[in-house]
Protein backbone atom coordinates (compact mmCIF):
# COMPACT_ATOMS: atom_id res chain seq x y z
CA UNK A 1 0.00 0.00 0.00
CA UNK A 2 1.35 3.38 -0.82
CA UNK A 3 1.52 6.26 1.76
CA UNK A 4 -1.56 8.64 1.49
CA UNK A 5 -3.11 6.20 -1.12
CA UNK A 6 -6.71 6.35 -1.46
CA UNK A 7 -7.88 2.89 -0.06
CA UNK A 8 -12.15 3.55 -0.78
CA UNK A 9 -13.87 6.82 -2.35
CA UNK A 10 -17.52 6.56 -1.54
CA UNK A 11 -20.13 9.01 -3.41
CA UNK A 12 -22.60 10.39 -0.77
CA UNK A 13 -24.29 13.35 -2.32
CA UNK A 14 -23.83 15.23 -5.63
CA UNK A 15 -21.40 17.20 -4.23
CA UNK A 16 -20.16 15.31 -1.45
CA UNK A 17 -17.72 12.28 -1.43
CA UNK A 18 -16.08 10.39 1.68
CA UNK A 19 -12.57 9.43 0.94
CA UNK A 20 -10.27 6.55 3.36
CA UNK A 21 -6.88 7.19 3.28
CA UNK A 22 -3.84 4.99 3.93
CA UNK A 23 -2.04 7.09 6.35
CA UNK A 24 -0.24 4.80 9.28
CA UNK A 25 1.50 8.07 10.73
CA UNK A 26 -1.59 10.15 10.68
CA UNK A 27 -3.91 7.26 12.36
CA UNK A 28 -1.76 6.71 15.33
CA UNK A 29 -2.34 9.49 17.05
CA UNK A 30 -5.44 11.66 15.63
CA UNK A 31 -8.46 12.67 17.90
CA UNK A 32 -11.97 13.53 18.08
CA UNK A 33 -11.83 17.45 16.94
CA UNK A 34 -8.50 17.50 14.71
CA UNK A 35 -7.49 18.16 11.06
CA UNK A 36 -5.20 16.96 8.10
CA UNK A 37 -3.75 19.61 5.49
CA UNK A 38 -3.82 17.84 2.00
CA UNK A 39 -2.26 18.50 -0.76
CA UNK A 40 -3.31 16.49 -3.82
CA UNK A 41 0.16 16.84 -5.89
CA UNK A 42 2.91 18.81 -6.09
CA UNK A 43 1.63 21.93 -7.04
CA UNK A 44 -1.92 21.40 -5.25
CA UNK A 45 -2.57 24.06 -2.66
CA UNK A 46 -3.02 23.32 1.11
CA UNK A 47 -6.46 22.35 1.74
CA UNK A 48 -7.64 21.49 5.17
CA UNK A 49 -10.21 18.71 6.53
CA UNK A 50 -11.60 17.65 9.51
CA UNK A 51 -10.72 13.78 10.60
CA UNK A 52 -14.07 12.15 10.28
CA UNK A 53 -12.70 8.96 11.20
CA UNK A 54 -10.23 6.59 11.71
CA UNK A 55 -8.79 2.78 12.31
CA UNK A 56 -5.51 3.04 14.08
CA UNK A 57 -5.30 -0.88 13.07
CA UNK A 58 -5.44 -0.75 9.59
CA UNK A 59 -3.72 2.83 9.73
CA UNK A 60 -6.63 4.89 7.84
CA UNK A 61 -7.53 7.86 8.30
CA UNK A 62 -11.30 9.30 6.21
CA UNK A 63 -12.18 12.40 5.54
CA UNK A 64 -15.76 13.59 4.22
CA UNK A 65 -15.23 16.17 1.62
CA UNK A 66 -17.61 18.74 0.06
CA UNK A 67 -16.96 19.99 -3.67
CA UNK A 68 -16.83 23.67 -3.51
CA UNK A 69 -13.34 24.42 -5.29
CA UNK A 70 -10.32 24.27 -6.81
CA UNK A 71 -9.28 21.63 -4.64
CA UNK A 72 -12.33 19.66 -3.74
CA UNK A 73 -13.03 19.05 -7.46
CA UNK A 74 -9.23 17.94 -8.41
CA UNK A 75 -9.65 15.80 -5.42
CA UNK A 76 -13.44 14.34 -6.69
CA UNK A 77 -11.33 13.03 -10.22
CA UNK A 78 -9.08 11.29 -8.19
CA UNK A 79 -9.24 7.75 -8.20
CA UNK A 80 -9.35 5.03 -5.25
CA UNK A 81 -4.94 3.23 -5.97
CA UNK A 82 -4.14 7.37 -6.16
CA UNK A 83 -2.22 8.80 -3.77
CA UNK A 84 -2.29 11.90 -2.45
CA UNK A 85 0.77 14.26 -2.62
CA UNK A 86 0.47 15.22 1.09
CA UNK A 87 -1.67 14.39 4.01
CA UNK A 88 -0.37 16.21 7.26
CA UNK A 89 -1.67 15.68 11.04
CA UNK A 90 -3.38 15.33 13.05
CA UNK A 91 -3.32 19.13 13.67
CA UNK A 92 -5.40 21.49 16.07
CA UNK A 93 -6.01 20.40 19.38
CA UNK A 94 -8.62 17.23 19.88
CA UNK A 95 -12.17 18.11 21.57
CA UNK A 96 -12.43 18.29 25.25
CA UNK A 97 -15.90 18.43 26.22
CA UNK A 98 -15.11 16.25 29.65
CA UNK A 99 -16.37 18.68 32.39
CA UNK A 100 -19.78 18.41 30.63
CA UNK A 101 -22.93 15.77 31.31
CA UNK A 102 -25.38 16.59 29.12
CA UNK A 103 -24.35 17.84 25.47
CA UNK A 104 -25.48 18.82 22.26
CA UNK A 105 -24.02 18.30 19.20
CA UNK A 106 -25.27 21.04 16.50
CA UNK A 107 -24.23 19.94 13.20
CA UNK A 108 -24.50 21.50 9.76
CA UNK A 109 -24.56 20.68 6.28
CA UNK A 110 -20.93 19.02 6.27
CA UNK A 111 -20.29 19.91 9.88
CA UNK A 112 -21.06 16.22 10.39
CA UNK A 113 -18.04 15.24 9.34
CA UNK A 114 -16.59 16.77 12.97
CA UNK A 115 -19.60 16.07 15.13
CA UNK A 116 -19.39 12.15 13.94
CA UNK A 117 -16.22 11.49 15.57
CA UNK A 118 -17.34 13.56 18.63
CA UNK A 119 -20.69 11.18 18.52
CA UNK A 120 -18.66 7.70 18.83
CA UNK A 121 -16.05 9.70 21.15
CA UNK A 122 -19.34 10.41 23.49
CA UNK A 123 -20.80 7.01 23.22
CA UNK A 124 -17.53 5.24 24.05
CA UNK A 125 -17.08 8.02 27.54
CA UNK A 126 -20.89 6.77 28.31
CA UNK A 127 -21.54 10.52 27.77
CA UNK A 128 -25.26 11.48 27.50
CA UNK A 129 -25.87 13.44 23.82
CA UNK A 130 -28.73 14.65 21.60
CA UNK A 131 -27.60 15.47 17.88
CA UNK A 132 -29.22 18.17 15.78
CA UNK A 133 -27.83 17.80 12.50
CA UNK A 134 -29.25 20.59 9.82
CA UNK A 135 -28.87 20.66 5.59
CA UNK A 136 -30.45 22.02 2.58
CA UNK A 137 -32.29 18.77 1.73
CA UNK A 138 -32.24 14.95 2.70
CA UNK A 139 -29.13 14.38 0.23
CA UNK A 140 -26.95 16.71 2.07
CA UNK A 141 -27.82 15.12 5.38
CA UNK A 142 -24.60 12.99 5.99
CA UNK A 143 -24.53 9.89 8.66
CA UNK A 144 -28.11 9.86 9.48
CA UNK A 145 -28.41 6.11 10.17
CA UNK A 146 -25.28 6.52 12.39
CA UNK A 147 -25.95 9.29 14.07
CA UNK A 148 -29.27 7.60 15.00
CA UNK A 149 -27.43 4.43 16.35
CA UNK A 150 -24.93 6.54 18.25
CA UNK A 151 -26.71 9.70 20.18
CA UNK A 152 -29.67 9.53 23.19
CA UNK A 153 -31.94 11.75 20.74
CA UNK A 154 -30.91 12.69 17.15
CA UNK A 155 -32.85 15.33 15.51
CA UNK A 156 -32.72 15.47 12.06
CA UNK A 157 -34.16 18.55 10.32
CA UNK A 158 -33.48 20.12 6.56
CA UNK A 159 -34.39 23.70 5.02
CA UNK A 160 -36.95 22.07 2.57
CA UNK A 161 -38.32 19.39 4.80
CA UNK A 162 -37.47 16.93 2.47
CA UNK A 163 -36.76 14.91 5.79
CA UNK A 164 -36.87 15.36 9.03
CA UNK A 165 -38.69 18.53 10.67
CA UNK A 166 -38.50 21.24 8.58
CA UNK A 167 -36.36 24.54 9.36
CA UNK A 168 -33.41 25.27 10.44
CA UNK A 169 -31.22 23.67 13.51
CA UNK A 170 -31.33 26.98 15.58
CA UNK A 171 -35.24 26.43 15.85
CA UNK A 172 -35.22 23.06 16.33
CA UNK A 173 -32.34 23.62 19.57
CA UNK A 174 -34.72 26.52 21.13
CA UNK A 175 -37.34 24.39 20.58
CA UNK A 176 -35.74 21.60 22.93
CA UNK A 177 -34.43 24.02 25.64
CA UNK A 178 -37.60 25.08 25.73
CA UNK A 179 -39.24 22.33 26.25
CA UNK A 180 -37.01 21.24 28.97
CA UNK A 181 -33.74 19.81 27.89
CA UNK A 182 -30.71 20.95 30.76
CA UNK A 183 -27.70 20.37 27.86
CA UNK A 184 -24.64 22.12 30.03
CA UNK A 185 -23.19 22.32 26.44
CA UNK A 186 -23.47 23.09 22.61
CA UNK A 187 -21.57 22.01 20.40
CA UNK A 188 -21.81 23.82 17.28
CA UNK A 189 -20.29 23.50 13.54
CA UNK A 190 -20.96 24.62 10.34
CA UNK A 191 -21.35 27.90 8.57
CA UNK A 192 -20.24 30.58 10.13
CA UNK A 193 -23.73 32.18 9.94
CA UNK A 194 -25.16 29.07 11.54
CA UNK A 195 -22.52 28.88 14.48
CA UNK A 196 -22.78 32.62 15.44
CA UNK A 197 -26.59 32.10 15.38
CA UNK A 198 -26.82 28.93 17.54
CA UNK A 199 -24.66 31.09 19.58
CA UNK A 200 -27.23 34.08 19.26
CA UNK A 201 -29.28 30.85 21.30
CA UNK A 202 -27.57 29.37 23.75
CA UNK A 203 -26.15 33.22 24.97
CA UNK A 204 -29.28 33.44 26.06
CA UNK A 205 -30.17 30.53 28.53
CA UNK A 206 -26.56 31.10 29.50
CA UNK A 207 -25.52 27.11 28.49
CA UNK A 208 -21.53 27.07 27.45
CA UNK A 209 -20.97 26.76 23.51
CA UNK A 210 -18.22 25.33 21.87
CA UNK A 211 -17.92 26.08 18.20
CA UNK A 212 -15.05 24.34 15.50
CA UNK A 213 -14.12 27.85 13.29
CA UNK A 214 -13.55 26.78 9.99
CA UNK A 215 -11.55 29.74 8.80
CA UNK A 216 -8.85 30.11 5.48
CA UNK A 217 -5.32 27.91 6.38
CA UNK A 218 -2.63 28.31 4.40
CA UNK A 219 0.34 26.38 6.88
CA UNK A 220 -1.10 25.49 10.03
CA UNK A 221 1.32 25.74 11.92
CA UNK A 222 0.64 29.08 13.51
CA UNK A 223 2.96 30.95 11.19
CA UNK A 224 1.27 32.62 8.24
CA UNK A 225 -1.87 34.07 9.87
CA UNK A 226 -4.05 33.29 7.54
CA UNK A 227 -6.37 31.62 10.12
CA UNK A 228 -6.65 34.51 12.68
CA UNK A 229 -9.68 34.62 14.98
CA UNK A 230 -10.34 37.37 17.34
CA UNK A 231 -11.54 35.86 21.00
CA UNK A 232 -12.68 38.40 23.50
CA UNK A 233 -10.61 40.75 21.44
CA UNK A 234 -7.31 38.54 21.40
CA UNK A 235 -5.93 37.33 17.93
CA UNK A 236 -5.59 33.30 18.17
CA UNK A 237 -4.91 31.26 15.37
CA UNK A 238 -7.53 28.53 14.74
CA UNK A 239 -4.35 25.65 13.38
CA UNK A 240 -2.90 25.67 16.95
CA UNK A 241 -5.11 27.51 19.13
CA UNK A 242 -8.24 25.92 17.82
CA UNK A 243 -9.63 24.87 15.74
CA UNK A 244 -12.43 24.46 18.68
CA UNK A 245 -13.50 28.20 20.55
CA UNK A 246 -15.71 29.36 22.96
CA UNK A 247 -18.12 30.55 20.94
CA UNK A 248 -19.55 33.08 22.96
CA UNK A 249 -16.07 35.08 22.82
CA UNK A 250 -15.99 34.41 18.76
CA UNK A 251 -16.11 37.62 16.52
CA UNK A 252 -17.92 36.28 13.93
CA UNK A 253 -18.52 38.98 12.02
CA UNK A 254 -14.68 39.47 11.95
CA UNK A 255 -14.57 36.13 10.99
CA UNK A 256 -16.86 36.18 8.04
CA UNK A 257 -15.52 39.07 6.60
CA UNK A 258 -12.02 37.69 6.53
CA UNK A 259 -13.42 34.69 4.97
CA UNK A 260 -14.60 36.42 1.89
CA UNK A 261 -11.45 38.17 1.40
CA UNK A 262 -10.14 35.98 -1.56
CA UNK A 263 -13.67 35.76 -2.85
CA UNK A 264 -13.22 37.60 -5.92
CA UNK A 265 -9.82 35.46 -6.71
CA UNK A 266 -12.28 32.02 -6.16
CA UNK A 267 -14.85 33.43 -8.45
CA UNK A 268 -12.52 34.36 -10.87
CA UNK A 269 -11.65 30.38 -10.79
CA UNK A 270 -15.11 29.24 -11.21
CA UNK A 271 -15.77 31.29 -14.28
CA UNK A 272 -12.57 29.26 -15.84
CA UNK A 273 -15.35 26.45 -16.27
CA UNK A 274 -16.49 25.44 -12.71
CA UNK A 275 -13.61 23.29 -12.80
CA UNK A 276 -9.98 23.31 -11.34
CA UNK A 277 -8.39 22.94 -14.78
C1 LIG B 1 -10.12 22.99 10.35
C2 LIG B 1 -10.94 22.86 9.09
C3 LIG B 1 -11.61 21.68 8.84
C4 LIG B 1 -12.36 21.52 7.67
N1 LIG B 1 -12.98 20.34 7.45
C5 LIG B 1 -13.65 20.15 6.31
C6 LIG B 1 -14.27 18.88 6.05
O1 LIG B 1 -14.20 17.94 6.85
N2 LIG B 1 -14.92 18.74 4.88
C7 LIG B 1 -15.01 19.76 3.96
O2 LIG B 1 -15.62 19.54 2.89
N3 LIG B 1 -14.45 20.96 4.19
C8 LIG B 1 -13.77 21.16 5.34
N4 LIG B 1 -13.17 22.37 5.56
C9 LIG B 1 -13.29 23.42 4.55
C10 LIG B 1 -12.34 23.12 3.41
O3 LIG B 1 -11.01 23.28 3.85
C11 LIG B 1 -12.63 24.06 2.23
O4 LIG B 1 -13.89 23.77 1.70
C12 LIG B 1 -11.58 23.88 1.17
O5 LIG B 1 -10.39 24.51 1.60
C13 LIG B 1 -12.01 24.48 -0.14
O6 LIG B 1 -10.94 24.33 -1.03
P1 LIG B 1 -11.15 24.46 -2.58
O7 LIG B 1 -9.80 24.70 -3.19
O8 LIG B 1 -11.91 23.32 -3.13
O9 LIG B 1 -12.08 25.72 -2.70
P2 LIG B 1 -11.65 27.23 -3.03
O10 LIG B 1 -11.55 27.35 -4.51
O11 LIG B 1 -10.45 27.62 -2.20
O12 LIG B 1 -12.92 27.98 -2.47
C14 LIG B 1 -14.24 27.71 -2.93
C15 LIG B 1 -15.27 28.17 -1.93
O13 LIG B 1 -15.08 27.53 -0.66
C16 LIG B 1 -14.93 28.50 0.37
N5 LIG B 1 -13.89 28.07 1.30
C17 LIG B 1 -12.57 28.01 1.08
N6 LIG B 1 -11.93 27.59 2.19
C18 LIG B 1 -12.89 27.44 3.12
C19 LIG B 1 -12.88 27.08 4.48
N7 LIG B 1 -11.76 26.80 5.14
N8 LIG B 1 -14.07 26.98 5.11
C20 LIG B 1 -15.21 27.25 4.49
N9 LIG B 1 -15.29 27.63 3.21
C21 LIG B 1 -14.14 27.72 2.55
C22 LIG B 1 -14.46 29.75 -0.34
O14 LIG B 1 -14.80 30.93 0.38
C23 LIG B 1 -15.22 29.67 -1.63
O15 LIG B 1 -16.53 30.14 -1.52
C24 LIG B 1 -12.43 22.58 6.74
C25 LIG B 1 -11.77 23.78 7.00
C26 LIG B 1 -11.04 23.91 8.16
C27 LIG B 1 -10.30 25.17 8.44
S1 LIG C 1 -3.03 28.43 8.94
FE1 LIG C 1 -1.33 29.74 9.05
S2 LIG C 1 -1.41 30.49 11.09
FE2 LIG C 1 -3.02 29.05 11.00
Amino acid sequence: MKNFEIIKKRRLAKNVCEYTIYAPSVARHCMAGQFVILRTDNDGERVPFTVCDYSRSEGTVRILVQEVGYTTLKLAEMKEGDALCDFVGPLGKPTDLSEYAKICLVGGGIGAAVIYPQAKQLQLEGKTFDVVLGAKNRDLLMYVDEFRGLADAFYPVTDDGSFGIKGFVTQELERLINGGMKYDCVFAVGPLPMMKAVCDVTRGYGIDTVVSMNTLMVDGTGMCGCCRVMLDGQVKYACIDGPEFDGHKIDFDEAMARGKLYAEHEHACRLRGGSWK
